[in-house]
């Protein structure tokens, strides 16, 4: 998985050194394009990490089904990071069109990934394998969410 992500990457990398021999870039330009670097590697550490907690909460989904309350939490949790993927897809579009992020796609990165949070953080099981990978799920949430704070700033 990440090495998928680091090739993507330098395919990006790629991709923009050789746009700027073209477009003699004036000062704007290389900063819109820095910011389309930072944009795209926020972006592919975001996928990345939602691909993962995704895993994680497939594996939980399986472990609470006797757990109704529990189950439905991660329903909520699930239904979010699938919305965050989604405004991330969005947000993925424009920019390989070379359309500005449109703000609604990053408001709602941003919107899904809190709602997940608050979710999973309402979900806890005295079965201490379900414990753990709820600690899981949230450490790797949280990182996930880092990353979306980069989107919603770089990403315009
Ligand atoms: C759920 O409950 C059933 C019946 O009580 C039991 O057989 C099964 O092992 C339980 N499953 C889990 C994952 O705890
Ligand atoms: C989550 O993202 C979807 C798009 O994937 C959006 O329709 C929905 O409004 C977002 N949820 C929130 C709470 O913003
Ligand atoms: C989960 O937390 C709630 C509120 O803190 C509590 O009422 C409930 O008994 C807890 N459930 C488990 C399985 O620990």
């Amino acid at each position: 998985m990440m090495s998928r992500v680091v090739v993507l990457l330098f395919a990006f990398l790629s991709l923009f050194a050789s746009s700027q021999i073209y477009a003699a870039p004036t000062r704007e330009i290389v900063a819109r394009q820095v910011g389309d670097l930072t944009c795209n590697f926020d972006r592919l550490s975001i996928v990345a990490g939602l691909a993962t907690l995704q895993g994680t909460l497939k594996k939980l989904s399986g472990q609470v089904t006797n757990d109704t309350t529990a189950a439905a939490g991660l329903q909520t949790v699930t239904d979010a990071v699938s919305g965050a993927e989604g405004a991330i897809g969005v947000i993925a579009k424009a920019l390989l069109t070379g359309q500005a992020a449109p703000a609604d796609a990053r408001t709602q990165v941003q919107a899904n990934l809190t709602a997940a949070q608050t979710a999973l953080a309402a979900i806890n099981s005295t079965d201490s394998t379900i414990s753990a990978n709820l600690d899981k799920a949230t450490t790797q949430l949280a990182n996930a969410a880092l990353a979306g704070q980069g989107v919603v700033a770089n990403c315009k």
